[in-house]
């Protein structure tokens, strides 16, 4: 990317100016694969905005639903496009914006704001109630892209699927509907659940039980979810921890998401990003093992299945060790 402006300098020395204006150096990447802290920030709040973009978390949510007041959403809107037009001197965090649900009646005057800015690299959206509604607004972003002149499908999409009671039941039906459309799909970054709202609309008085678990209601919500992500190819994302102050419930719930394939997790407080980002690496420990299945199987090029510490391994194993190597090496590449 680098070496057109300087064949092009090397060509004309003539047009140098003798004061060669400093590059600002691009920070690095995010990291290529899962994107692993999403921090909401509300859109009209200047100061968290700030600290947000500040923060190490890999994508910052701005958000024009929930955490706004009806009053103050043409302000935030206002903020919002502010923040996407402002150059950056580094592309992390990346920039999302949740807008308003399907049937809020605001989705297309938060869009028309959004675009009418510079671009922000997803957008979130909430009280999804049906794939129908994913594919909608999937066309919307299509011609609103092409009259922005941005690249098709440059927009991509985080779906909170779950918090409506026919959200729930409609993440059945997404690898369907979505099989015969490859750009819709790969414009799908992620699902994630939610179980604030889903909870209000069931009238639902707690969402876990005494001992702490999630009620089956919302265990179905948060499984559905995982397994619709995975269906359709996209990150599953855990959803909030709302005890902001209780590290030790964010940390169960971090060991419980990763164990069960959860690859990233929403977050509303700044200090809820640093162990979230780290619960995301593999451990020293899930490391070894995996290089030894790698090991096992290259020691064995010609066998489908061997065995490893009384074990047997096969495919999956293999695949899924391939998977932890990969995501240690884009860990090692960060830092
Ligand atoms: N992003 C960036 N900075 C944040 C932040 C966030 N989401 N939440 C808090 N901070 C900052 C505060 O501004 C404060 O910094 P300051 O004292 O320098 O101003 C610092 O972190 C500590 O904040 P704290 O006092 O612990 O929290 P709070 O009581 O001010 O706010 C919440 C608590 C929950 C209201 C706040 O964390 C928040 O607004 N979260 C996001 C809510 C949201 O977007 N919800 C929608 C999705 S569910
Ligand atoms: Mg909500």
């Amino acid at each position: 990317m680098s070496s057109a402006p300087r064949t092009a300098r090397r060509a004309a020395p003539a047009r140098r100016t003798p004061q060669r204006q400093r590059l600002v150096r691009p920070q690095p990447e995010p990291p290529a694969g899962p994107v692993r802290s999403w921090l909401f920030v509300p859109g009209d709040n200047e100061r968290k905005q700030e600290k947000a973009l500040a923060s190490a978390a890999d994508a910052v949510i701005l958000d024009l639903e929930d955490s706004v007041l009806p009053a103050q959403l043409p302000a935030a809107r206002r903020r919002v496009a502010e923040l996407l037009r402002a150059p950056r001197e580094s592309r992390r965090p990346q920039l999302w914006v949740r807008v308003n649900a399907p049937s809020s009646g605001l989705l297309q005057d938060d869009l028309r704001a959004i675009f009418a800015a510079g671009p922000a690299r997803g957008v979130v959206l909430p009280k999804v109630s049906s794939a129908a509604e994913i594919l909608q607004l999937a066309r919307q972003l299509s011609s609103l892209e092409a009259a922005a002149r941005r690249e098709a499908g440059s927009t991509r999409l985080l779906i909170i699927a779950t918090e409506t009671p026919a959200g729930v039941l409609s993440l059945a039906e997404y690898p369907a509907v979505l099989a015969p459309l490859p750009r819709v799909r790969q414009r799908i970054a992620g699902l994630t659940w939610g179980a604030e709202d889903l909870s209000s609309a069931l009238g639902a008085l707690a969402r876990c039980d005494t001992s702490g678990a999630l009620t089956f209601t919302f265990q179905l919500a948060r499984t559905q979810c995982l397994l619709a992500a995975a269906a359709v190819g996209a990150q599953a994302i855990d959803g909030v921890c709302t005890d902001f102050r209780e590290p030790a419930r964010l940390q169960q719930e971090l060991e419980m998401a990763r164990r069960d394939g959860f690859t990233g997790k929403l977050a509303i407080h700044p200090e809820q990003i640093a162990p979230i980002n780290a619960a995301f690496v593999p451990t020293e420990a899930e490391r070894e093992h995996a290089r030894r299945v790698v090991a096992a199987f290259a020691a064995a090029p010609a066998a489908g299945v061997v065995s490893l510490d009384g074990r047997m391994i096969d495919r999956p194993h293999l695949l899924q060790a391939q998977r932890v190597l990969a995501a240690a090496q884009r860990d090692q590449e960060a830092t």
